[in-house]
């Protein structure tokens, strides 16, 4: 199969009360510990590419790579995505480029400022086959380069997701309801909270519209945990309640973005293997466990908090 767009994806989605893991990736490992999970546990997947990952590991090797794990896993459909498009230029680039979805993320700017910048966008995805994911609300947490301060969030607002999607044409909206990127999602302390009234809203604002979560990665205690023990500093890293990203799933939320999770379970598994084997210095020694512990960390997402296992 060769990579496909999410439409059909999120249609069965949203019918279904599942979602679509979408999970970012910047290396080798990381795209083959997810696929290989997904390939196993016959699950629809959606890859996404940052700037900051373009920039990194450089669009071409990305793109070739997903390409290598499509040829591998024939039998499930995958998206190709980009993750927090800041601007035309960039999808432009990516739809040139061979992404078959991409997201435009006007989300820092006034309402009529990102109405004009998605549409663009939209208009030059659509023709070419492109779908594309708009954003309204503002999340806490870093996202690439940008930092945003918790006071400078604010929640979706529930009137403005009907004259956005149908002056824009997206296909998919992104809102706020309390998630946030990175490790630090909420205080010790605090109870976590999503804000399932204004996803109630936009569900019934927006009927059968697939709706996106990001800055869902539940930051799992047992790899914070593994960091901590094997030299590293993370006190109070924590995430989304995993029963609350299952409930979204439930409701009309068809796709997840995870990607702390991931760097979390690399970041660990690398530290404990070095503390074990500290005359170690073969990169596939240490990668080893790193990209078998993302397999079994996407397959927890895919069966246990996503639903989408079997859905491919
Ligand atoms: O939302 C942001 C994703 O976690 C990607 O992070 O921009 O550092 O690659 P990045
Ligand atoms: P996390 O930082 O919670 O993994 O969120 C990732 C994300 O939203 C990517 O766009
Ligand atoms: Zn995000």
């Amino acid at each position: 199969m060769a990579l496909v767009t999410s439409k059909e994806m999120f249609r069965k989605a949203y019918e279904g009360g599942y979602a679509i893991g979408a999970f970012n990736v910047n290396n080798m490992e990381i795209i083959q510990g997810i696929t290989e999970a997904a390939k196993e546990e016959n699950a629809p997947l959606i890859l996404q590419v940052s700037k900051g990952a373009r920039a990194y590991a450089n669009h071409t090797y990305l793109v070739k790579l997903v390409e290598a794990a499509v040829i591998e896993c024939p039998n499930i459909p995958i998206v190709l995505h980009l993750d927090h498009g800041p601007d035309f230029e960039t999808c432009k680039s990516c739809i040139d480029g061979g992404f078959t979805s991409v997201m435009i993320d006007g989300s820092s700017f006034a309402f009529n400022e990102n109405v004009e910048v998605t549409k663009k966008v939209v208009e030059y995805a659509h023709a070419h086959g492109v779908v594309v994911e708009g954003e309204l609300g503002t999340l806490a947490g870093v996202e690439d380069d940008v930092k945003v301060e918790d006071g400078m969030s604010s929640y979706t607002n529930p009137d403005q997701v009907q004259e956005f999607v149908e002056k824009t044409g997206v296909d998919s909206l992104a809102i706020a309801i309390g998630t946030s990127h990175g490790a630090y999602k909420f205080k010790p302390g605090q109870k976590p909270q999503l804000r399932f009234d204004i996803l109630q809203e936009v569900e019934r604002r927006l009927p059968g519209f697939p709706i996106v979560l990001h800055g869902a990665s539940s930051v799992i205690p047992e790899y914070v945990d593994m960091i901590n023990a094997n030299g590293g500093k993370m006190p109070d890293a924590i995430g989304i309640p995993e029963p609350m990203l299952r409930q979204a799933a439930s409701m009309a939320v068809c796709k997840i973005n995870i990607d702390s999770d991931l760097r979390l379970a690399m970041t660990g598994s690398v530290r404990k293997y070095f503390n074990e084997h500290p005359d170690h210095f073969d990169p596939r020694q240490y990668l080893k466990p790193a990209r078998a512990n993302i397999k079994e960390l996407v397959r927890h997402k895919l069966v246990d908090v996503l639903g989408c296992a079997g859905k491919a």
